[in-house]
C-alpha cells in the first residue's frame, strides 16, 4: 500500500498544476472512465494515469467513504441532512504522484475499512440519495479543473464531467468481474464466499444501473471497453492508446476536441426560467390561441372531474407521452381549468433560439441539460414543487414508439414522496394516431381525449404499521411502488391498447367493454 504523501488533495492539485506549468507539459485531457464494479476502473486508471504523468481520481472511494461513516454514525439514507453533512469530513488522499486512491475520514486515512463487505452492501444505496450526489458533485468537478485527470465512477462521463475530452467506459462480464474481485482478495472464485461476491456485485450492478438519479450507463460518446480475457496489462495499454490517441488528435492537448457535441464556451450555463406561480394575462391570451387552434384540427374530448384538483399546494400532473401534441393538449387547457400556470420540464435546446426560446420559457419550461439530466431535473422539478407550484412531467420521458406505456425509471415517484405534492393522473388517449411519430404534420379531424382522473397522494410503504425503522431497502422499494401507483392510475385512464407495460397492473372492470372503456371509475373508486 501506497503511503499517502499529502493531506490536501487540493493543494497538490495546485502545485502540481503550477509544476507542469513550469516544465512547459501540455495540460492534457479530461478523461472520464466509468463502469460498473470491479471492471478495472481504480487500478487499470491508475497505472494509465502513472505511465502518462496524469493525475488520478477514484470517486468511488467518496461514495464508500460516506457510507463508511454513515453505518459508523448510524445515520440512515433516509436522513438526507445528516447524511449530507458527512461530506466534510471526507478528504481523497494523494499517493504523491498525483493519484487519489486514497480516502481519509477526519484525517485518518480509511482505504481498507471503506472497502469492506458491510460496505459492498449498503454503498448503492446510500449512492442513489440524490442529495448526496449533489453534495459531492461540485468536488469532482473542481478536480478536473485543471485537466490532466482520469476520473473513474459510474457518473463521470453523463454527469459529473458532460464535457470530458475522452470518455471510456470499461466492462466485463458479472462472472469475470466476481472472479477478479475475489482473487483480489485471496478468495477462491468457486467457493461459496466467492459466489457471494458475485451475488453481491449483480445485487449493485442492478442498484447502480436502475436507479432514478445519475444512474450507471455509458456516455452517447463513450468508448466501450470490454475486458474480458484481456490481462491487466492490455487494459492499461488499450487505454493509455486511447488517450494517446485523442491526445494526438487535440493537437498539443489544449484545443477542444473535434466530435459532434458543441464546444464548451457553447454550453455555458443557462439562465433559468422563473417558476410559473400567476396565470397572467399572456399566459391566458396564449392559451386561448392554443386552444382555438387545437379545437379547429382535432375532435377533442376532455373527460374527468377536476373539481377536486387543489387550488393550491404541490401539484403533479402525470401523463402518458404519445405524441408531440401532449404537452399543448393537457397544457393549454387545464391552467385554465384549475387557474394554475403550469411548469414543465424540456431540454434546454428548446430554449437556445430566442424568439421561441421566449415563448416556451413564457410557457412555464425549465431547461435540463439532456447529458445530465436525471439529476438536474430532479432538482429543478424539486425547486418547483417546494415552491408550492405545479408540475406537469411525462414520466416516460420520451414519447412512446407505439402510443402504449413504457417502463419508467422512477424519478416521479421519488417526487412525489419526497415533495408529498398531490399526483393528477391523465391519459391522452389516441394522440399517437392523430399525430403518428415521423409524421411532419397530425392528422386533420381525428378524435383524442384527454381524460383526467382522481387527484390523490402515494402511500409511502415506508410509513405503513410494523415498519418501525426504514432501511435503505425500503427506501428504494418505496420509491419504486409509488412510481407504480402513479403509472397504475395513468394505465387505467388508457384504454387496454396503451396501457402498455402497466396493462397488468390494472384491476379488470366487471361489465366494462375494452377498447373504449372508461376505466376512469376505476381509478377513482379507490
Ligand atoms: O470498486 P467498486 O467498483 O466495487 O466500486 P466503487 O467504484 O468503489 O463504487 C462503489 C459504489 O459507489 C458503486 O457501487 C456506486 O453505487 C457508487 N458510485 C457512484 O454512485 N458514483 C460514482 N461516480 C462512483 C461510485
Ligand atoms: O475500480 P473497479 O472496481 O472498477 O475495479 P478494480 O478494483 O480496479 O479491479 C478489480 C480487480 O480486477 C483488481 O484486482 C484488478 O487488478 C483486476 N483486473 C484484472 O485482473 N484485469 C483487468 N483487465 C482489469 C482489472
Amino acid at each position: 500500500m501506497i503511503a499517502p504523501a499529502i493531506l490536501d488533495p487540493m493543494a497538490d492539485t495546485e502545485a502540481a498544476a503550477e509544476a507542469r506549468k513550469a516544465t512547459g507539459e501540455g495540460r492534457g485531457l479530461v478523461v472520464a472512465l466509468d463502469g460498473p464494479a470491479a471492471s478495472g476502473k481504480s487500478s487499470v486508471g491508475a497505472a494509465a494515469a502513472r505511465e502518462l504523468g496524469y493525475r488520478f481520481c477514484d470517486t468511488g472511494l467518496l461514495y464508500r467513504a460516506v457510507t463508511w461513516l454513515a453505518l459508523h454514525r448510524g445515520v440512515s439514507p433516509r436522513e438526507t441532512d445528516a447524511l449530507v453533512r458527512l461530506v466534510d469530513e471526507i478528504h481523497l488522499l494523494d499517493d504523491g504522484g498525483g493519484r487519489l486512491g486514497h480516502v481519509a475520514v477526519d484525517d485518518v486515512d480509511r482505504t481498507a475499512e471503506v472497502r469492506a463487505p458491510e460496505v459492498d452492501a449498503a454503498v448503492s444505496e446510500y449512492s442513489s440519495v440524490p442529495e448526496l450526489r449533489m453534495a459531492l458533485l461540485q468536488r469532482q468537478r473542481a478536480l478536473a479543473e485543471d485537466r490532466r485527470i482520469i476520473m473513474a465512477g459510474r457518473d463521470i462521463g453523463t454527469f459529473v464531467l458532460p464535457d470530458a475530452d475522452l470518455k471510456l467506459f470499461l466492462d466485463a462480464s458479472v462472472a469475470e468481474r466476481a472472479r477478479r474481485r475475489a482473487l483480489e482478495r485471496a478468495i477462491d472464485p468457486d467457493s461459496p464466499h466467492g459466489r457471494e461476491i458475485l451475488e453481491e456485485l449483480r445485487r449493485r450492478d442492478m442498484l447502480d444501473t436502475t436507479r432514478a438519479i445519475a444512474p450507471l450507463r455509458p456516455a452517447d460518446d463513450a468508448v466501450i471497453i470490454k475486458t474480458d480475457g484481456n490481462t491487466f496489462e492490455v487494459t492499461v495499454a488499450i487505454i493509455v492508446a486511447k488517450i494517446g490517441q485523442a491526445e494526438a488528435g487535440q493537437g498539443s492537448g489544449d484545443d477542444r476536441p473535434t466530435r459532434d457535441r458543441k464546444p464548451r464556451a457553447e454550453r455555458r450555463p443557462m439562465e433559468a426560467t422563473p417558476i410559473a406561480t400567476d396565470l397572467d394575462p399572456l399566459t391566458r391570451i396564449g392559451s386561448a390561441v392554443l386552444r382555438l387552434i387545437v379545437r379547429a384540427m382535432v375532435r377533442l374530448k376532455i373527460e374527468g372531474d377536476l373539481t377536486a384538483v387543489p387550488r393550491g399546494g404541490p401539484l403533479i400532473i402525470a401523463a402518458n407521452h404519445a405524441s408531440s401534441a401532449d404537452p399543448v393538449l393537457i397544457g393549454a387547457f387545464i391552467n385554465q381549468a384549475i387557474g394554475r400556470p403550469l411548469n414543465w420540464l424540456g431540454k434546454r435546446e428548446l430554449l437556445e433560439f430566442r424568439l421561441l426560446g421566449w415563448a416556451f420559457r413564457r410557457a412555464g419550461i425549465h431547461p435540463v441539460d439532456r447529458n445530465s439530466a436525471d439529476l438536474e431535473a430532479f432538482r429543478s422539478a424539486m425547486r418547483i414543487l417546494d415552491a408550492r407550484q405545479v408540475l406537469a412531467v411525462f414520466p416516460e420521458g420520451t414519447r412512446s414508439h407505439d402510443g402504449s406505456l413504457q417502463t419508467v425509471r422512477e424519478g416521479v415517484g421519488m417526487l412525489a414522496l419526497r415533495s408529498g405534492a398531490t399526483v393528477l393522473p391523465v391519459a391522452v388517449v389516441d394522440s399517437d394516431r392523430m399525430w403518428p411519430r415521423g409524421h411532419l404534420l397530425p392528422r386533420f379531424g381525428r378524435r383524442v381525449t384527454v381524460r383526467y382522473g382522481t387527484p390523490f397522494k402515494v402511500t409511502d410503504e415506508r410509513a405503513e404499521p410494523g415498519k418501525a425503522k426504514a432501511g435503505s431497502r425500503d427506501r428504494r422499494g418505496a420509491t419504486e411502488a409509488a412510481t407504480r401507483q402513479i403509472m397504475t392510475r395513468i394505465a387505467a385512464l388508457l384504454p387496454p391498447r396503451q396501457r402498455g407495460v402497466y396493462a397488468a397492473d390494472v384491476e379488470p372492470q366487471p361489465g366494462r367493454g375494452t377498447a373504449n372503456a372508461q376505466p376512469e371509475a376505476a381509478a377513482q373508486r379507490d
